[in-house]
């Protein structure tokens, strides 16, 4: 538990406008500020500060809530983790008492992440078990240079190495099992060794700390050829990128993205020090956003195959998201970069990158491999699919641009392009406010509430629940109600599993508090979007007068009635015929 006086202090520290405008342009509007929402990608402002009572509200994704909350869902941290971040960037301390504390000390991890990078290192270097990893370093063109630089090293086919010599430094079962550095067979129970008969790429953060590792396979004796730390109390692998250190200094202009880390190694050594991969999963928002921290441009780099070339197109989308600017390098000859480099050389590569493709260009080229080109029913139907591209470019200057140059490519005029973009634009227009009016309508029904699902089965039940939560928010007087019991309201009255949560977690805050009640510390139980929740629906009450008693009063007779009827006849449509209830609704 954290000192309630200190959540205080930290949120007066940290004015919401102050926090925000890290992430996003706020512009002024009225008494509040309104910007474009951090967390989806959006043109016009939809998201809203509302500096009186600091907090925010996304009308577009629903993110919203407090300082904290916003903290947490933009730099993805626990709610402890937000308020210790918060208090860094106010210069006030953040004292865990011992009953709540996390229960790993992250510089414990560290140390123990190095020690045994140490020890990979030394088997590979020195040890006799680490002549197969020696060959295999070999085999692949790394010298000791860039060995020594990226703190490669070799585990050994053995299953218990590393975790006696962990023991012996003093680090427990539990914590090198945390680490993903020891595993527990579940048959013995007996602890072994994770990482076996694997090169060992150390992943560092730009702080210098070892993190994590990736592990190659230097035969075939398993199917998998990477084995990768998982999530560990000092890793998130969505959240991070191979080489970011070693690249964070050279890469202000351009970086250079790859998949894979013996890409990143081989580039480096060959002198792009600018070179980063993700860890073995597809690239994610979060790296996207890391990636935009460093640089202002991207230069993809994926293998030369189907696969590589699908995951550059998210990439792309993902990395554009950002404001930053994306290019594609088209590998040939080789599969992939560190198979490039070793084929063609340095030079080579450099070259590559100064013929890496524009977005635009790269999309074209993936829409015109698509069809035969030589007759006319490919280059209709490729020009129809080239329309719907040009269609959801942004900037008219540019689409008249890439419109002439295809034009010219294709022998076509100009003006049967833009004609067709046109009216491609004027049908997604109509779509798009269509799925407007769709989703307004979802969401005034609760159909597809990934939140509370159980909204769409007892609509009524549900919305009267909201507005009970969000008057025992607002005001003490409700609280006070509240705790009279039953005869009020209990747990048993809410009609959703998501509504009794909410009542729970509110109560027990407001008896165990020694002080003034405070909503934020309802985010140490519940998630950044049940606190976003809980925001939209004070948002509904705030310009309401009335939240006192007496409302109050007859929301709870409201929904004991529903809470009543709910158990005598269970809701006589499912949450699934509800659903198509609504879209053939919609469709008249
Ligand atoms: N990867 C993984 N698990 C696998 C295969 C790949 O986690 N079974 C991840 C790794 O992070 C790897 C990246 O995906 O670095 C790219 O895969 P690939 O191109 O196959 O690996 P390379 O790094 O190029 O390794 P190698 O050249 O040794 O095959
Ligand atoms: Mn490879």
């Amino acid at each position: 538990m954290i000192d309630p006086k200190i959540v205080e202090e930290i949120k007066a520290r940290n004015p919401i406008e102050d926090v925000m405008a890290q992430y996003a342009v706020l512009k002024r509007a009225g008494s509040n500020m309104v910007c474009n929402c951090p967390f989806h990608s959006e043109k016009t402002p939809s998201c809203t500060v509302f500096t009186a009572r600091q907090s925010f509200y996304c009308f577009g994704c629903g993110a919203g809530g407090d300082v904290i909350s916003l903290v947490r869902r933009a730099e993805g941290l626990e709610y402890v983790e937000a308020l210790e971040y918060l208090g860094r960037r106010a210069g006030i301390e953040v004292i865990t008492s011992d009953s709540d504390a996390p229960r790993f000390d992250k510089r414990r991890f560290y140390e123990m992440n190095k020690a045994a990078a140490r020890y990979f290192r030394d088997i590979l270097f020195t040890d006799p078990m680490g002549a197969p990893g020696r060959e295999y370093a070999e085999k692949r063109g790394l010298d000791t240079e860039t060995i020594k630089h990226f703190g490669i090293g070799f585990a050994p086919d053995s299953f218990s190495s590393l975790y006696p010599y962990l023991k012996d430094l003093g680090y427990t079962d539990e914590e090198m099992n945390a680490a993903f550095l020891v595993g527990k067979s579940t048959k013995t129970g007996r602890p072994f060794d994770m990482f076996r008969k694997r090169l060992m790429f150390p992943i560092i953060d730009v702080s210098g700390n070892v993190i994590a590792f990736g592990g190659r396979i230097v035969d075939d004796s398993d199917p998998r050829k990477y084995l990768n730390s998982s999530d560990t109390p000092v890793f998130r692998k969505r959240k991070n990128l191979y080489a970011l250190r070693y690249a964070k200094n050279s890469c202000a202009e351009k970086m250079i993205l790859c998949e894979g880390y013996m890409d990143v190694i081989a580039l480096h050594a060959a002198g792009f020090e600018n070179a980063v991969a993700t860890l073995g999963t597809a690239i994610t928002p979060d790296q996207a956003r890391l990636m935009a921290k460093y640089t202002k441009k991207v230069v993809i780099c994926y293998d030369n195959d189907t696969a590589g070339q699908t995951a550059a197109e998210k990439a792309i989308r993902l990395i554009n998201e950002t404001g930053t600017e994306t290019s594609v390098l088209n590998i040939k000859g080789a599969k992939d970069p560190d198979e490039f480099i070793k084929k063609f050389g340095a030079p080579a590569f450099s070259k590559l990158i100064g013929e890496s493709k524009s977005k635009f260009r790269f999309t074209l080229d993936s829409i015109l491999s698509k069809y035969d080109l030589s007759e006319t029913d490919g280059k209709v139907r490729a020009l129809g699919a080239i329309c719907k591209m040009l269609a959801g470019v942004y900037s008219s200057a540019e689409r008249d641009i890439y419109t002439r140059e295809i034009a010219e490519e294709l022998g076509v005029k100009p003006e049967s392009i833009e004609a067709d973009t046109k009216k491609i634009m004027r049908r997604m227009e109509r779509e798009r406010k269509n799925n407007e009016r769709e989703e307004a309508l979802r969401q005034a029904s609760g159909i597809g509430d990934r939140i509370n699902p159980e909204f769409v089965s007892n609509i009524a039940g549900a919305n009267t629940e909201e507005q009970i939560i969000a008057l025992l928010l607002l005001k003490q007087e409700n609280r006070d109600l509240a705790k009279k019991g039953a005869d009020m309201i209990s747990a048993e009255d809410f009609v959703t599993e998501f509504g009794k949560k909410l009542f729970t977690a509110i109560m027990e805050l407001e008896n165990n508090s020694s002080s003034e009640f405070n909503e934020s510390e309802l985010g140490a139980v519940l998630t950044v979007d049940e606190m976003a929740r809980l925001e939209k629906m004070k948002m509904r009450r705030y310009d309401l007068t009335e939240n006192g008693e007496k409302e109050f009063i007859d929301l709870c007779a409201a929904l004991r009635a529903e809470s009543r009827k709910k158990k005598t006849s269970e809701s006589s449509l499912s949450a699934d015929e509800l659903a198509k209830y609504f879209s053939a609704l919609n469709k008249k």
